[in-house]
């Protein structure tokens, strides 16, 4: 079956779990933060399911009241990389804010992960600041990116 993009269910809870400890190794939440974080009331989340098991995911919180929208997560499983696939992901969680009236998005990415920043960087994405060793243990900065949305805006690519 060709992979197709929609909305987070519980029954994906399980094997994103695994598959959120194969791709992020010591930086992957647990269990229980993957919980708390899929079943938040702001939480909006979309999976990539290939038909049997889910291949990648994306989530971002919006806010009750007027401020940014975080992407808080995104991911595709090796097998799955370099198609678009996180692209249109991400292209829809922005889409999903915009519709809500959210006026900018924030993020925070690995500074030694330049598949992610060029992605983002691609969307539209800049950095506006960095936290030093915010990634434990590994100790790697984090930089934070912002996109300004508005509405009826799409995603540069
Ligand atoms: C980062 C990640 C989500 C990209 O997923 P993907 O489905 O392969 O990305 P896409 O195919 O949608 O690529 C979109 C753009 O991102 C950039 N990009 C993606 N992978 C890249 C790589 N390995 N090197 C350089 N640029 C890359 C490119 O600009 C690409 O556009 P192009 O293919 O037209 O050149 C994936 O590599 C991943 O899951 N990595 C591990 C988890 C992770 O780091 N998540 C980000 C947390 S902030």
């Amino acid at each position: 079956m060709t992979p197709v993009v929609r909305a987070y269910e519980p029954r994906d809870f399980e094997p994103l779990v695994a598959l959120e400890a194969q791709l992020f190794g010591s930086d992957a939440w647990s269990p229980e933060v993957c919980a708390l974080e899929l079943h938040h009331p702001f939480s909006h989340y979309l999976v990539l399911d290939d038909g049997a098991v889910v291949r990648g995911y994306g989530g971002l919180r919006v806010p009750a009241g007027a401020g940014p929208g975080d992407i808080q997560t995104l991911a595709v499983h090796p097998d799955y990389r370099r198609a678009g696939w996180a692209r249109r992901i991400l292209n829809e969680l922005v889409g999903h804010a915009t519709k809500r009236g959210v006026p900018e998005l924030l993020l925070e990415v690995r500074a030694d992960n330049p598949a992610a920043q060029a992605l983002y960087d691609s969307a539209g994405f800049h950095e506006i600041a960095r936290r030093p060793h915010y990634y434990q243990p590994d100790g790697v900065d984090a930089m934070v990116m912002r996109l300004t949305l508005s509405q009826g805006e799409g995603v540069a690519r």
